[in-house]
């Protein structure tokens, strides 16, 4: 039998029991989500378990992130089912904080405005404006609420975990930024909730998306960037299905795309497409 793991929707109360969890010297991981939890967000928790005594997983389907009225109210909500797969993972040393929007925006549901030295006009900054601030302003907010060692960000999203770490430098926010890995569907579709909503013949046409990034990492040892970027464009107009919102090949440091390809530099591919009206997101380490 399954025993209720902790769950908190208020801050105070929480903050209470997160103190005296440290205050018996537990170190405390976080693992911030939106729900609708897959086998990607277990990796992180099962991550941040392997190096903390707690891991601290919060639920929230934050608004001042989506710049789509529609995306934000189609968003899977799930509680009851989160924290059943919460629950197989483990139930003492999971703490869930699932807040309403109150809790966290008391009254004023709006964004801080942030830079975080030009990360944020790259890429999904440049494709969904606003984004980067309502992302800064809850993981900021939520780092100061839980205070963990250590958060733990997928690096599906490769862009807000770089700007999560810039955010952390910047205002000297003494948690350590872990990225992990992007975990998979076996056709290697990378892990979303938003793949729930998929249709069924968009769901069997999705894993194209990893397809493409694998080849065009091959490509990219032997070609330039222009002409890698040629050939996706071009596999996609092909495509009956999925239609390209960006393929960029870009520094990893400063999400900037590549004009001439240097052996001193790291490089990513990353990637939007449109599966009908569901945006997947996914990226590729080029070398
Ligand atoms: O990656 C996400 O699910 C969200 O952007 C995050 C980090 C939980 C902030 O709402």
């Amino acid at each position: 039998m399954l025993q209720p793991l902790k769950i908190f929707d208020n801050k105070t109360e929480l903050i209470e029991y997160i103190s005296s969890l440290k205050a018996n010297d537990a170190t405390v991981g976080f693992v911030p989500t939106m729900g609708a939890l897959h086998q990607g967000h277990l990796s992180l928790v099962n991550f941040g378990l392997v190096d903390n005594d707690f891991v601290v997983v919060s639920i929230f389907v934050n608004p001042t992130q989506f710049n789509n009225a529609e995306d934000l109210e189609k968003y899977p909500r799930t509680l009851g089912r989160d924290v059943k797969l919460l629950q197989t993972v483990s139930d003492e040393r999971i703490i869930v904080y699932a807040p309403s929007v109150d809790d966290i925006y008391e009254g004023k549901t709006v964004s801080e405005r942030f830079t975080f030295d030009g990360l944020e006009h790259e890429m999904e900054g440049a494709f969904r404006p606003g984004h980067f601030d309502g992302v800064g302003t809850i993981v900021k907010r939520l780092l100061e609420i839980v205070k963990p060692e250590q958060a733990y960000f997928g690096e599906k999203d490769f862009q807000q975990l770089q700007i999560v770490k810039k955010m952390v430098e910047l205002h000297e926010i003494p948690t350590k930024i872990v990225g992990c890995a992007i975990y998979r569907a076996e056709d290697g579709l990378a892990m979303s909730s938003r793949n729930e909503r998929l249709k069924p013949d968009y769901r069997e046409a999705a894993p194209f998306i990893h397809k493409i990034l694998k080849s065009a990492k091959e490509k990219f040892g032997t070609k330039s960037a222009k002409k890698v970027t040629e050939w996706v464009e071009s596999q996609f107009k092909k495509h009956k299905l999925l239609e390209l919102e960006y393929f960029l090949i870009s520094d990893i440091k400063t999400l900037k795309p590549v004009k001439r390809k240097s052996t001193k530099k790291e490089y990513r591919a990353f990637i939007a497409v449109y599966a009908d009206d569901i945006r997947l997101i996914d990226n590729i380490a080029l070398n």
